[in-house]
């Protein structure tokens, strides 16, 4: 594929990706009533009633659920023609999907395509089995029967409050977190772009943020530039057509929160009753869980170190017409910056972003800080979306 082919099919995923979730699922007010699939697509047989703005996020969750890449079921760039057997097949198994959620499971998103798929296009049917034995001479005794295990005592965890204050400690503490008023941070990111997301391109990342809760974030490739941000009162992004849109709930929401410039402080807040779960290990680290649900959202997971406190994972799912899609990311490299705060230098994301398939991931790696520095409050202005070019 030539490198003209290859950006085109990077701007069409990047364009789907935003353009299609243009309005929202529960909009926020004053945006017009969302369209469903059948609306706003030419050729909707079996998602019928969908709302249009989920269709793209579902065909990524597919993807990711069987493994496969969109022209598995598409000709590309022909979404609405049936040529492949595979889209057909594809219908019926939603339809399957439907109905045995509707019949057995009183409608609920229970079964999902992964059910069964497990991020391969054809299930497995036959038991795999267990690769324990290994090869032993027929000499020897067979080992012994395990001993049938007793439930484990549920552990003696810290308070939710204990866990969310050493993690404030860990960071530097609430006196040495609230004398920041500004960031700016400059870092790399690999972007997920082409067929299926698995071409990521770099891109140079500046970050701008500003107490209580001013955000924008910009990541600029070789061939286009991407940003969002948070004005103080609305949630925007700009694709790399330039078109800007108001995002929909929960990303809305979700991106309130995060530009909260001390939301390492308003856990608490944020989510109406966090529980501790357990003990579960990340990357190596074993780490208390923490459950709760941001009011209005679904439930979120947040992972915090045991031995250092720091919050090592935010897991989240978004809402699809086939069931929920995960999202998670994960934070490394606790650094100190100048104001003695305590902030990852590396954060790495799986799925690359919240609505790419779950194959892809990214990182972005920090390259610098800089604090309490001055920032022109024009930078938090949503922008305007940029006129097509003349010619293309
Ligand atoms: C496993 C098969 C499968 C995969 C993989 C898949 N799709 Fe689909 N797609 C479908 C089916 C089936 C429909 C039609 C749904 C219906 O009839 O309600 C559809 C419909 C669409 C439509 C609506 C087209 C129209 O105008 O009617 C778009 C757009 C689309 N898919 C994009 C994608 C993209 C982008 C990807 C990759 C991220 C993708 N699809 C991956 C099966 C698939
Ligand atoms: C209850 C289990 C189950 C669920 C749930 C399920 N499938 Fe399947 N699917 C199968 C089996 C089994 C086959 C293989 C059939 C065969 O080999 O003839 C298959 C085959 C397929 C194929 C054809 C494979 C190929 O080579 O292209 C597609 C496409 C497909 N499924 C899509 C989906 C989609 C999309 C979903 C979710 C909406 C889904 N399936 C959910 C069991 C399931």
């Amino acid at each position: 594929m030539g490198s003209n082919a290859m950006f085109s099919k990077v701007l069409t995923l990047l364009f789907i990706a935003t353009s299609v979730t243009a309005a929202a699922q529960q909009p926020p007010a004053g945006t017009p009533p969302v369209r469903t699939a059948e609306q706003q697509y030419k050729n909707i047989k079996v998602l019928t009633g969908t709302p249009a703005n989920q269709l793209n996020i579902t065909m990524h969750a597919i993807s990711g659920e069987l493994g496969v890449d969109c022209v598995h079921c598409h000709v590309w760039e022909e979404w609405d023609k049936d040529v492949k057997a595979a889209k057909e097949i594809a219908r019926r198994m939603i339809s399957m999907v439907r109905q045995m959620n509707q019949t057995y499971f009183g409608g609920a998103p229970v079964i999902t395509c992964y059910s069964c798929h497990r991020s391969s296009a054809r299930p497995v049917n036959v038991a795999v089995l267990p690769d324990t034995i290994g090869l032993r001479p027929l000499t020897t005794p067979p080992p012994p029967l395990p001993v049938e295990e007793k439930p484990k005592p549920v552990p003696n965890h810290p308070s939710v409050d204990a866990i969310l204050q050493k993690y404030v400690q860990a960071l530097g503490g609430e006196q040495a977190i609230r004398r920041v008023t500004s960031r700016v941070i400059t870092a790399r990111r690999d972007l997920p772009a082409g067929p299926a997301g698995l071409a990521p391109v770099l891109a140079d990342v500046e970050i701008y943020q500003k107490a209580p809760n001013l955000s924008v974030m910009i990541s600029r490739t070789a061939e286009f530039t991407v940003s969002e941000g948070f004005d103080g009162d609305v949630a925007w992004s700009q694709n790399a057509a330039g078109v800007v849109t108001t995002l929909p709930n929960p990303d809305q929401q979700r991106a309130k929160r995060a530009a909260n410039f001390y939301g390492a402080l308003d856990l608490a807040v944020e989510y109406a009753s966090l529980e501790v779960t357990g003990i579960e290990r990340v990357n190596g680290r074993e780490a208390y869980v923490l459950a709760g649900r941001p009011p209005g959202d679904s439930i979120e997971r947040l992972y915090f170190d045991v031995k250092t406190g720091l919050l090592l994972r935010r897991w989240s799912t978004l809402p699809t017409s086939l069931g929920r899609f995960p999202y998670q990311v994960d934070y490394d490299d606790y650094r100190k910056t100048g104001s003695g705060v305590r902030i990852p230098f590396t954060i790495r994301t799986v799925p690359g972003t919240p609505r790419a398939e779950t194959i892809t991931n990214s990182t972005y790696q920090v390259l610098r800080v800089r604090e309490n520095v001055e920032i022109d409050s024009a930078r938090f202005v949503r922008p305007e979306t940029r006129p097509r070019p003349a010619s293309n």
